[in-house]
């Protein structure tokens, strides 16, 4: 028994869950994800993957499918995609999935995202895409996998084995490959100046030590997790790319706190989720730049006066003085959101770690889900 609890320890690297030195390997783990593959003077990406000559130039159409976390990677790089690669993309929870009517296949790269690899839904996704005739990509950390065997082409993210059950350490290395991945195509397809690519390629770079830096606030999530911990419910908070980040902090606690946590487009709020905003419900915002911070603010103050406490991830150099707590996210442009989520990170794993929750194996789930 001692031995066995040694073990596990020294496995952990004195932390007391995986899940949080997980979140603690993040600047590493995105170091490893965009090592040698940014030509930043150039703007441009090796990610030693190639398509058939012509194909990204005639490219009518992305489709990302995943689910979970990995599904909420691929909402990030679905914007991405539209925006540095000018095609038009979408991502569909895999389980959903379908060729569907009025497209063509030989135009379109299906794109599956998938830390284990080995997710059945996703699997399913992908050999329906290939039954139909189109080009099968996969976004996956581990090396053998299933998936990797079944698509066209990979790229690995380089995360590192991620032994929680609550995906954290790859999510930010699957959007940081799904953003290189991006220009790269943005570049082949000549949508993308250099100077573009640059600048991104530069946020890229910038991402490790801006995600350091959250970590390095950990003593002020911990307080707002502890003060907060007993609310009723959670509600998660933002607009473009902080739609997605808001989403996957709301999975983040439900799955391991077991609190009931809901994430919205912040514009939907006052459609209807509004109903169930009270003094004991938490609004958590992600209002940075990229994730048009001003107008989620707005709805943020439609919650704050139905009573509700707000705690808001903000770019460094704006302020809002309503906050109940205000978390600095430094500027990294387009992965400002995807730093903002680190605080997310930190909160889900202190609410649960305050109430003595089984962090790295929550109740009914498991890491890696075989069955469809
Ligand atoms: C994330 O915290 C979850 N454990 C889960 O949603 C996970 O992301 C999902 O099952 C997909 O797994 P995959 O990336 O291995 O395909």
């Amino acid at each position: 028994e001692t031995v066995t609890w040694e073990a596990d320890a020294a496995e952990k690297g004195g932390y007391e869950h995986y899940m949080r030195k997980e979140i603690h390997e993040q600047p590493e783990a995105l170091r490893q994800t965009l090592a040698g593959r940014l030509d930043v003077d150039a703007g441009n990406v090796d990610l030693d993957v190639s398509f058939p000559p012509g194909f990204l130039a005639d490219l009518e159409e992305i489709r990302i499918v995943a689910c979970g976390t990995s599904y909420y990677a691929g909402r990030y790089a679905a914007q991405l995609f539209e925006e540095l690669a000018g095609v038009r993309a979408s991502v569909e929870i895999a389980s959903e999935y379908e060729f569907g009517a009025g497209r063509t296949p030989d135009r379109t790269l299906v794109v599956a995202v998938t830390q284990s690899g080995e997710t059945a839904d996703t699997l399913g996704a992908i050999r329906r895409a290939k039954d139909a005739g189109a080009r099968t990509f996969a976004v996956t950390n581990t090396l053998g996998s299933t998936v990797t065997r079944e698509v066209d082409g990979t790229a690995f993210i380089r995360a590192g084995p991620e032994i929680g059950v609550a995906a954290t350490k790859t999510f930010a290395s699957q959007v940081a490959t799904l953003a290189m991945l991006a220009v790269a195509v943005g570049r082949d397809r000549g949508a993308l100046a250099a100077s573009d690519a640059r600048s991104v390629l530069e946020d890229l770079q910038g991402l490790p030590g801006a995600v350091q830096q959250v970590l390095d606030e950990e003593p002020q999530v911990r307080e707002a997790a502890q003060a907060y911990q007993d609310s009723e419910a959670f509600f998660f908070v933002g607009r473009a790319l902080g739609v997605p980040v808001a989403l996957e902090g709301a999975l983040k606690l439900k799955e391991i706190s077991y609190d009931h946590a809901e994430g919205f487009a912040a514009g939907e709020l006052k459609h209807g989720p509004l109903a169930l905003v009270t003094p004991d419900t938490p609004v958590l915002a992600v209002l940075t730049d990229r994730s048009r911070g001003r107008e989620t603010m707005n709805n943020v103050t439609e919650a704050q006066t139905r009573g509700a406490p707000a705690l808001g991830c903000v770019s460094e150099d704006t302020e809002y003085d309503t906050l109940d707590v205000s978390f600095d996210v430094p500027d990294v442009g387009t992965v400002e959101p995807l730093v903002a989520n680190v605080y997310l990170q930190l909160f889900a794993y202190h609410v649960a770690n305050e109430k003595g929750r089984s962090i790295d194996k929550p109740r009914n789930l498991a890491k890696s889900v075989t069955v469809e």
